[in-house]
C-alpha cells in the first residue's frame, strides 16, 4: 500500500510555494536543480525534502525513486532544446506512477510565427539562450514517440503582446 504521495520537482523553485503547499499536505518532495544555491533555498523551505544536485540536461539522474505521483518541472524546459526536451519528456512519462501526472509549467506558444512576434516584441528583453516551446513543432514529435499529447493554449502570448510598450508617436 502506498502511505505517502511522492512528487518530483524540477528546478526547486526561488518560492518554494508549491512545494511547501504539498510538503504540509503530507507529500514526499524531491526536488533536482543545477544550481546549489537553489538548493540551499529549498532546504530552507523544505527541510525534509530530498535534494539532488543534476544537470537535467543529461537525463533524470541516479538515486530517485523509481516512479513519482506528480512530476512538475517549473520553468526549466526553456534551457533545453527540442531533441533534449523530447528525451526528458520520455524518461518522465516512464517515471510516474499507473495514475501520475507530469504537469509542466512553460511559456509556450503553438506556431513559430508566433513565438518570433512575441520575442519582436520583447526586443532586448528577450533571453536568447532560452529555447521556446513551439506546440506545431513539438506534438507531432511526442506523438511518434507514443504519446497522447494535445495543446490547450492559454494566451499568455496575447497578454504579453498587448502589454508591449506603444510608440510615442
Ligand atoms: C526560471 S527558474 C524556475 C524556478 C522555479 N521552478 C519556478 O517555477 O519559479 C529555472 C531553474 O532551472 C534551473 N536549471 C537551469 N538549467 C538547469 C539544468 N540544466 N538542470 C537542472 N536545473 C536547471 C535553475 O538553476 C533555476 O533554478
Amino acid at each position: 500500500m502506498r502511505v505517502r504521495s511522492t512528487v518530483l520537482s524540477m528546478s526547486t523553485s526561488r518560492t518554494g510555494n508549491l512545494s511547501t503547499r504539498r510538503a504540509l499536505a503530507g507529500w514526499e518532495i524531491w526536488e533536482i536543480d543545477l544550481s546549489r544555491n537553489m538548493l540551499r533555498r529549498a532546504r530552507a523551505k523544505l527541510p525534509a525534502a530530498h535534494l539532488l544536485e543534476a544537470d537535467l540536461s543529461s537525463g533524470l539522474p541516479d538515486g530517485r525513486p523509481e516512479s513519482f505521483d506528480r512530476i512538475v518541472p517549473g520553468y526549466v524546459f526553456q534551457h533545453f532544446g527540442d531533441p533534449t526536451k523530447i528525451d526528458l519528456i520520455l524518461q518522465m512519462t516512464a517515471s510516474l506512477t499507473d495514475r501520475g501526472l507530469l504537469l509542466v509549467t512553460s511559456i509556450a506558444f503553438e506556431t513559430d510565427a508566433q513565438l518570433f512576434s512575441v520575442r519582436e516584441s520583447a526586443g532586448e528583453t528577450w533571453d536568447l539562450s532560452e529555447h521556446g516551446w513551439v506546440a506545431n513543432r513539438m506534438i507531432p514529435s511526442l506523438i511518434e514517440k507514443g504519446l497522447a499529447v494535445r495543446f490547450e493554449p492559454f494566451p499568455i502570448a496575447e497578454a504579453l503582446s498587448s502589454s508591449a510598450p506603444e510608440s510615442d508617436g
